[in-house]
């Protein structure tokens, strides 16, 4: 894709990836992606970010047909993930005197990723730079979603150059939220996919960029928002909050090949009406990865019931346990139950995962041999009122 003006002296001269269909092997892309950099000139210039690696020709030939890189004045680098730092080396040699500047673990990170050590100048220190007629101011943001993320503020023209804040996988050459159809989808999914983990950062930054008088927000990935902008801020805002919930709230999560893992649920759920808790039974194959993760951030307590097929947790059940690490979750404690047919490894590989996350296992895992008994119903009512006790109590 050509380079394109956005405001006058402020271009976009990324690269476009529509083949990519998965992105950092993690997250679908069902449109591709995009690398966005921008190209800002007043009596100096300023590159804001570059590309991946495999993409370098595409962006230096988008930058030299604007401006020969010798005689660019700075380098801004928002983040150092390779999708945007992948071609800054051969874009340094280009542009001999072109001060860089970043945050200060974005430096750290620089010298292992180039495998040398890069000359920045610390945003901590320097936070905004004149580019005669044009200013960059630099916004602190950290983990939105590495450490070393800042924004970019260029109040002449209102535009914010949020990284990989405000992103969509998405290419699509018209380039502006207004004219790419069904953006909202690729707009969310990226939210839970990258930014979800961090909603506490998430508020921060939002709350950071409050005031600005946003006119234009220039994303690392995907289409340019000019609509209404604030709106982008807002729905951050929301999907980074914690829902509020009116009292202590256990999700039992659970999957179930022939029912049996199913009746220890429900025994647990029994034994829980006992104490003032909210239960919430969900099994994890009937339902989409955004309500496993809203029960994850949400609950106080959490359970997991799993069977064990051939010496291992079902796939259902990888998948939601998988889905910890991508939020922030709330729970103190939690815990797993389920049956087994001869060896009945799943339960202590649940609870391996919880403590792996750092989340205490109390009670210790409960299982069942084949069909529950009566008698093992019991002990199931007994773990699930001692687990919605201990969750009560905080
Ligand atoms: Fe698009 Fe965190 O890199």
């Amino acid at each position: 894709m050509k380079p394109f003006e956005i405001a006058p002296g402020v271009h976009w001269i990324g690269a476009t990836h529509p083949e990519l269909r998965v992105f950092d092997d993690l997250l679908p892309t069902r449109r591709g992606t995009t690398y966005n950099s921008y190209l800002v000139r007043g009596e100096k210039s300023a590159v804001i970010d570059t590309a991946k690696a495999l993409k370098a020709d595409e962006f230096l030939d988008n930058l030299r047909s604007l401006i020969d890189p010798a005689k660019l004045d700075f380098i801004i680098v928002n983040h150092t993930e390779p999708d945007h730092s992948g071609t800054l080396a051969r874009l340094m040699q280009a542009a001999p005197k072109a001060q860089v500047y970043s945050s200060k673990p974005a430096r750290l990170y620089l010298r292992d990723l180039l495998g040398r050590a890069v000359e920045t100048l610390p945003v901590e220190d320097h936070p905004q730079v004149s580019l005669g007629g044009r200013t960059l101011r630099f916004v602190p943001a950290p983990f939105l979603h590495w450490p070393d993320t800042i924004f970019t503020w260029l109040p002449e023209q209102r535009i914010l150059f949020s990284c990989d804040a405000f992103g969509a996988h998405c290419c699509d050459e018209r380039m502006y939220d207004n004219l790419v159809p069904d953006l909202e989808a690729d707009f969310h999914q990226y939210f839970d996919a990258l930014m979800r983990p961090y909603r506490d950062k998430v508020l921060a930054a939002v709350e950071s960029i409050r005031d600005l008088d946003i006119a234009t927000i220039c994303p690392s990935h995907g289409p340019i928002l000019r609509t209404n902008p604030k709106q982008y801020l807002e729905r951050y805002r929301q999907w980074a909050t914690a829902p509020e919930v009116s009292k202590p709230y256990v999700a039992i999560l659970y999957a179930s090949a022939h029912g049996n893992t199913r009746r220890m649920a429900d025994a647990v759920a029994e034994g829980m009406k006992s104490v003032d808790v909210i239960v919430d039974i969900i099994h994890v194959t009937d339902v989409d990865e955004s309500r496993i993760r809203a029960a994850m951030e949400s609950a106080d307590g959490l359970l997991f019931g799993t069977p064990t097929i051939v010496r291992d947790i079902p796939p259902a059940m990888w998948r939601a346990l998988s889905l910890l690490s991508t939020v922030k979750v709330r729970a103190k404690r939690a815990s797993a139950f389920g049956t087994y047919g001869w060896s009945g490894e799943a339960v202590a590989m649940v609870e391996q995962r919880l403590k792996d996350m750092r989340l205490p296992v109390t009670p210790s895992g409960l299982r069942v041999k084949f069909c529950p008994t009566p008698a093992d119903l019991e002990r199931c009512r007994k773990f699930g009122e001692t687990f919605a006790s201990e969750t009560s109590a905080g």
